[in-house]
């Protein structure tokens, strides 16, 4: 048989169930407003989303500034980039004048876009103007599709910047 206390529990857990999403979206409600009435100008009546958007992406941006790639350079490791090197040998190689599937890399850094004398570029990495600086090469390698759309190096791109960096250190010691 249902007791009276049984009966009395359930109906007070209903009652605080309802009582608790009552009480949240009045708070809800109330945390809103108070943040639009916080920017007062009727101009940007919707400030509460817009504002918080705004912050992340300034958020962002400084995130991105904190540690430019010249820093990353300056701190790489270019034993570690010899082993990072591992993932172009196939294609390249770092003798002067040694063309293979790619063109020889011996000196790459600060070397003139599509430079190498006998090797045969294709037009969007010929077109190109400029040299390889460490900032063009750490764009080029992080995907040469979208840094030269159409070229002919069939590889997919170094996802991390600390492996560009070290790679990058490491073509540094190479020639030029
Ligand atoms: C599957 C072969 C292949 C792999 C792997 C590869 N490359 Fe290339 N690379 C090429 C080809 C082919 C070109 C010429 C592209 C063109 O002319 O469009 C090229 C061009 C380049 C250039 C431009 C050189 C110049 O003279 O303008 C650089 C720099 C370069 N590769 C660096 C690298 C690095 C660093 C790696 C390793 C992370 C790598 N490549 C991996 C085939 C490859």
């Amino acid at each position: 048989m249902f007791d009276t206390m049984t009966m009395t529990k359930a109906g007070a857990a209903v009652l605080g169930t309802l009582l608790f999403f009552l009480l949240g979206s009045w708070a809800a409600d109330s945390l809103y407003s108070t943040e639009a009435g916080g920017h007062g100008d009727e101009g940007h009546a919707t400030s509460g989303y817009v504002i918080a958007t705004a912050d992340d992406g300034e958020a962002e941006v400084e995130e991105e500034e904190a540690v430019p790639f010249a820093d990353l350079l300056a701190a790489a490791d270019p034993a570690k980039g010899e082993k990072v090197w591992g993932k172009c040998r196939a294609c390249h190689k770092l003798e002067d004048g040694a063309n293979g599937t790619g063109p020889h890399l011996f000196g790459v850094v600060d070397r003139p876009i599509g430079g190498v004398d006998g090797f045969n570029y294709s037009d969007a990495l010929a077109g190109l103007d400029g040299n390889w600086g460490p900032e063009e090469l750490n764009a080029w390698l992080a995907d040469p599709k979208g840094y030269a759309p159409g070229n002919k190096m069939t590889y997919a791109g170094l996802k991390k910047e600390e492996d560009r960096a070290n790679l990058i250190a490491y073509l540094q010691t190479i020639g030029g």
